[in-house]
């Protein structure tokens, strides 16, 4: 998607006309628990071997979705549709589809192997052919030698894999993960993203997951969705959800972000001007928008676009190349500081009083351009750094 296509990209998604053939398509699908819309109209489709996340906060119907998808709800409205087949009439345990729940309860009682067992001996795989699959579930997910232990003797990462083997030994096509990681702690976490992510490639099976993460979400996913209160808000790459969020909602859903509310006073063809009560410089862009000139817009900028400079005793303005003098800069104090390790972060009050969250690699362990406390300084951005939001 190129610059300034922002204001038109409404909905994202729309790019699956041209695309190969989806596995998965909800059909305008609402659930409702009795005045309650859990899942709101919810169109939307997966190809075949995409790593799909489900972004949103708490109870926005991520599960209810999923849980529809493995047959263990049923829709009020619309359909859901396998390989161009309605599934409605076909029972879970026929569905190509196997989940991984929220609370990934594996049984105590039983040992690994005979945990990853269960599901192959209800359908009644033979004993000899349940052996040779639970052996290469378990290996798949690092855990060969292990069957003999019991759940209690293994560590969370590892009971999490027990989990994702009983899931991948009944090789479904479609592998629904419902907050697969959330019961790691960050390091775990985060080897265990790279193990699912070699994982799906190795067996070539599309991978739905609900994650709170976001950072998760972009990391593993080739595409995410945003769900708010039911509703799909944005269906975008991870790059474009968050370079080119569709609404306030997305853009401060994904990362951190400024916003400022003001309003189009300028939209050519080759650059536009928004006026933002709160903060006393223009904010220039390098591209039109096509949006409602003279109307509200909503200009997000996020803290690693702001640039913090020193505030010279003459007061010049730092030059910003692409943007006219006396736009894109503000002078203000520094009021907060962060230190992250990898990056700082800092809150920049303005004048007028608002504060500008801004972000700064630390890229040298010592001898670094020093910002403090209290210190005037400039902010300043690119003319391509905002996004201009019109909802
Ligand atoms: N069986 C049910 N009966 C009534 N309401 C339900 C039922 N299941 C879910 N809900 C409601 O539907 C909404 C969506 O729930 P859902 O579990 O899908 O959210 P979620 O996005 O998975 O949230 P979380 O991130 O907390 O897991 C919530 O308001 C929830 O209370
Ligand atoms: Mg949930």
């Amino acid at each position: 998607m190129g610059r300034g296509a922002q204001a038109a990209d409404v909905f994202g998604g729309n790019d699956e006309v041209t695309e190969p053939k989806p596995i998965i398509t909800f059909e305008n699908v609402t659930k409702r628990f009795g005045k309650l819309a859990a899942v709101d109209n919810v169109s939307l489709s997966i190809r075949e071997g995409e790593f799909f996340a489900l972004l949103g906060p708490s109870g926005c119907g991520k599960t209810t979705l999923l849980r529809m998808l493995a047959g263990f709800e049923t829709p009020t409205e619309g359909r859901i549709l396998i390989d161009g087949q309605d599934i409605s009439n076909v029972p879970p345990n026929k569905r190509p589809v196997n989940m991984v729940f929220q609370s990934y309860a594996v049984f105590p009682h039983m040992t690994v192997a005979d945990n990853v067992a269960y599901g192959l001996k209800v359908d009644r795989v033979s004993k000899a052919e349940r052996d040779r699959r639970v052996e290469e579930a378990l290996e798949l997910v690092q855990l060969g030698g292990l069957g003999q232990r019991k759940p209690d003797q293994l560590s969370g990462g590892q009971r999490q894999r027990v989990a994702l083997a009983r899931a991948l030994v009944k090789r479904p096509r479609v592998l629904l993960l419902d907050e697969p990681l959330s019961a790691l702690d960050a390091k775990l976490r985060e080897q265990m993203r790279t193990e699912l992510c070699t994982l799906q490639e190795k067996v070539g099976i599309t991978f739905i997951m609900v994650t709170h993460d976001q950072d998760e979400a972009l990391a593993l996913a080739t595409r995410c969705a945003v769900m708010s209160k039911g509703l799909l808000q944005q269906v975008a790459a991870p790059n474009d959800l968050y370079e080119f969020p569709n609404s306030r909602f997305v853009a401060d859903f994904i990362g951190s972000v400024n916003l400022f509310e003001g309003v189009l006073a300028v939209d050519e063809p080759s650059h536009a001007v928004i006026r933002s009560p709160g903060l006393p410089t223009d904010i220039f862009l390098d591209h039109g928008v096509t949006g409602p000139r003279g109307g509200t817009v909503w200009a997000a900028i996020r803290p690693e676009k702001i640039e913090l400079h020193k505030r010279p005793d003459d007061g010049e303005p730092p030059n910003m190349g692409d943007a006219p003098k006396g736009t894109n800069a503000v002078a203000g104090v520094i009021k907060h500081e962060a230190y992250l390790g990898g990056v700082s972060t800092y809150e920049v009050e303005i004048e007028g009083g608002r504060r500008v969250k801004v972000q700064r690699p630390n890229l040298t362990r010592w001898d670094q351009e020093d910002f403090r406390l209290g210190e005037a300084v400039w902010i300043a951005w690119h003319a391509c750094s905002p996004a201009v939001l019109l909802s």
